[in-house]
């Protein structure tokens, strides 16, 4: 090449999540039979879209030619003026629908909220990392993702001691993420812990990014958005319909921008995201059509109720099989449909092993059984052992904890307890194994 054609930040651009299944794929060849434990989609995971959202989308596409057209850049006034009064009614901070901008998907907002923000603005955000978010900042700005810890022995809470200070150090840290619920912990944020955060933003004139894709989906405690609590302070959320309906495959998220009239360097943000938004023309319009439909419908809150039953119940049959292990450190999840199982200091090492299902699998991870990262050696070697592939926490989210995440999307629960009561049985052999 005349010139160098790389993306400056192209280092930066990491998916352990999806990565892993390349090993996985090759493993199976060998013909070990991998549990899919690694990626949080409902649909492919065999959930069933209840009959009557079906219809909704049925009845869209056949009477409905408009949802075949393109849509309004911003997306549908219906469907925006609908997600503004439902916001509004919630209490909090009042939007208009001009308040609101359409994505393909929340992994389209993401990418632009940080592609187009200043190179030099850094937006600080939780350890552990949902990599979307810590990929595109850290691509943005060609340089390590800056984290705040979120702490394995306080319920996954994120220390703001820790926050505050890393802040004031780095003045070029612009905003604030936070994922409420979160993913990879499935904690959900107290409101005072959100209130706090606030505080801070006001304090050092940041804004704050809300990514509230599992708003919906909590259990056993509250869940309280951005909105309740942001005041005066600028700010946007993140919503979609992947994990909710879920309808993944619809690539269809928005964005609530908070307070554009109180700050002007804000507004111009908000508005150079709609003019990248403008270059592309619009967002997926079939979704659009049907989400007011959908969400006002009378069994719409219950599914959801039904659903987080459901995910409550997994959380405690895995909190139960793991806490057995004096170990690990482990939390029960309130939201989203994930759970994070952390190492103890110390506990891990490199000659531990399983033993693997067969010869040519071992081959295949014997690389990167090397790697001085131990929690991704024990992940790669229950892949090999086992079959049962979930995401290491240092590599898949960019933490400093050793550990891993897995999902609680399996419908069948019998199976469920098996693959836990796997995994469990996998952790006490590795460990003996020194
Ligand atoms: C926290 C979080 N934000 C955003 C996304 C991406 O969602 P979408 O399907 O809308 O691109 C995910 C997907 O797993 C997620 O976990």
């Amino acid at each position: 090449m005349r010139n160098n054609i790389v993306f400056e930040g192209a280092d930066q651009l990491t998916y352990e999540i999806r990565e892993i299944v390349d090993i996985a794929e090759k493993i199976e060849k060998t013909g070990v039979k991998i549990v899919w434990n690694n990626i949080g989609d409902p649909v492919a995971k065999g959930e069933k879209i209840p009959e009557w959202i079906k219809e909704i989308v049925a009845e869209t596409v056949k009477n409905d030619d408009k949802s075949y057209a393109y849509s309004p850049t911003r997306g549908l006034l219906a469907t925006r003026e609908y997600i503004a009064k439902e916001r509004n009614l919630e209490g909090g901070i009042q939007i208009t629908p001009e308040d609101i901008l359409f994505f393909n998907g929340l992994g389209d907002a993401i990418s632009k909220v940080y592609t187009y923000l200043n190179s030099k603005a850094r937006v600080i955000g939780p350890n552990p990392a949902y990599s979307t978010h810590s990929s595109a900042e850290a691509g943005h700005a060609d340089a390590p993702h800056i984290t705040y810890k979120l702490d394995p022995n306080n319920h996954w809470y994120p220390d703001l001691d820790d926050m505050r200070t890393k802040i004031k150090a780095n003045k070029n840290i612009c905003g604030i993420l936070i994922i409420n619920p979160d993913n990879p912990t499935g904690m959900v944020y107290p409101q005072e812990i959100l209130k706090k955060i606030v505080d801070i933003a006001r304090e050092f004139k940041l804004f704050i990014i809300s990514d509230e894709i599992y708003s919906n989906l909590f259990y056993g405690v509250e869940h309280k958005k951005l909105a309740s609590v942001i005041g005066e302070v600028p700010g946007l959320a993140l919503r979609g319909i992947s994990k909710e309906f879920p309808w993944p495959g619809s690539r269809c998220g928005w964005a609530e921008f908070y307070n554009c009239d109180k700050d002007k360097d804000f507004a111009r943000y908000a508005k150079t995201l709609l003019d990248a938004k403008r270059l592309e023309v619009c967002s997926t319009t079939l979704p659009q059509k049907v989400l007011p439909k959908v969400m006002s419908d009378t069994r719409y809150y219950p599914y959801l109720a039904e659903r987080n039953k459901i995910y409550q119940k997994k959380s405690e049959i895995a909190y139960e099989s793991f806490s057995k292990i004096p170990e690990l450190i482990v939390h029960k999840p309130n939201g989203a449909y994930y759970m994070t199982i952390v190492f103890k200091n110390g506990v891990l090492n490199n000659k531990q092993k399983l033993l693997p299902a067969n010869p040519g699998a071992w081959k295949i991870i014997e690389g990167i059984s090397e790697t001085d990262k131990l929690d991704k050696r024990f992940v790669y070697q229950l892949l090999a052992s086992k079959g049962i592939c979930v995401v290491p926490l240092s590599s898949g989210f960019n933490s400093d904890l050793y550990g891993f995440r897995i999902v609680l999307l399996e419908p069948d629960e019998k199976k469920f307890k098996q693959n836990i009561e796997t995994i469990a049985d996998a952790i006490k052999e590795y460990l003996k194994s020194k």
